[in-house]
């Protein structure tokens, strides 16, 4: 049987080099749903998979404010309706707005907690709701949520709890047998990490198709052989 894949932060990073690792792999995944903003990237993006489509492969893709958790929960019927289901999941939308704790806007402090936590909450629940029975879950946390670092208090604080979430989501939905998978990259060469290390030579850092391989890894079935609680994936 044939398997739909979910994936948040499609359009850029670790998000768009996943979905065109299993995209171009061979796999069981023959549906695609893909969420993000609007952006030229995510326009990129589909172009590039309607092109490259030698397996007759189909997506979705949904243009998403994941900062707006009603949004999400009035997608989700339409989700299942033109997917069906939703065997695997990959929960990798990220932001950050970093700040020292002085200057900390709350807003941005919401934004980040809505995005990086209540989002992969949202959707999970909303669709187990929906008596949907996933085969496998990959919470993208971060070893930031690991080890806080200065001026990093929002987006620590947010994947400190993603990590804790996940756990628990492990143990629970272990009875239907899903497999909950938490990674935590490092440095790794997006858009987000230039937001927190804009300084850095992007050359010398992990690139997101490394982390693309590993989600591949994972998501086979090798993958059941990995002890997958927190998994640092870093170069
Ligand atoms: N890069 C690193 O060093 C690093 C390290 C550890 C963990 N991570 C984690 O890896 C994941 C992927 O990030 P990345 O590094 O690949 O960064 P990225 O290239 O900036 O991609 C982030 C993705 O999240 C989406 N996103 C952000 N805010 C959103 C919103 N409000 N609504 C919908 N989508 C939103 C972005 O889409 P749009 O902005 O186009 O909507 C984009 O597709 C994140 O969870 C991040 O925290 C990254």
């Amino acid at each position: 049987m044939t398997k739909t894949m979910l994936v948040t932060g499609a359009s850029k990073g670790i998000g768009q080099a996943t979905v065109e690792r299993f995209w171009a792999g061979a796999n069981d995944i023959d549906t695609f749903v893909l969420l993000a903003r609007s952006s030229t990237e995510f326009d990129e993006l589909r172009a590039h998979l309607a092109a490259n489509n030698p397996g007759g492969k189909r997506f979705f893709h949904h243009e998403i404010d994941l900062n707006d958790l009603d949004a999400i929960r009035d997608l989700l019927p339409q989700i299942i309706a033109e997917a069906g289901r939703v065997d695997y999941l990959v929960n990798n939308a990220g932001f950050t707005a970093p700040s020292p704790i002085h200057e900390v806007r709350f807003e941005d402090f919401e934004r980040t907690i809505n995005v990086n936590l209540y989002a992969p909450f949202v959707i999970t629940q909303g669709l187990l709701h929906a008596g949907n029975r996933f085969e496998f879950i990959l919470n993208v946390a971060s070893t930031a949520g690991i080890n806080g670092r200065s001026g990093w208090l929002t987006y620590s604080a947010s994947k400190a709890a993603m990590i804790a979430m996940s756990q628990v989501m492990k143990e629970e939905l272990s009875i239907y047998g899903t497999r909950v998978v938490t990674i935590s990259p490092g440095r790794c060469a997006t858009a987000l990490r230039r937001t927190l290390a804009p300084d850095e030579d992007p050359s010398t850092i992990m690139q997101p198709e490394d982390v693309a391989g590993v989600i591949e890894m994972l998501a086979s079935d090798f993958g059941r052989f990995v002890d997958s609680q927190n998994l640092v994936v870093r170069l």
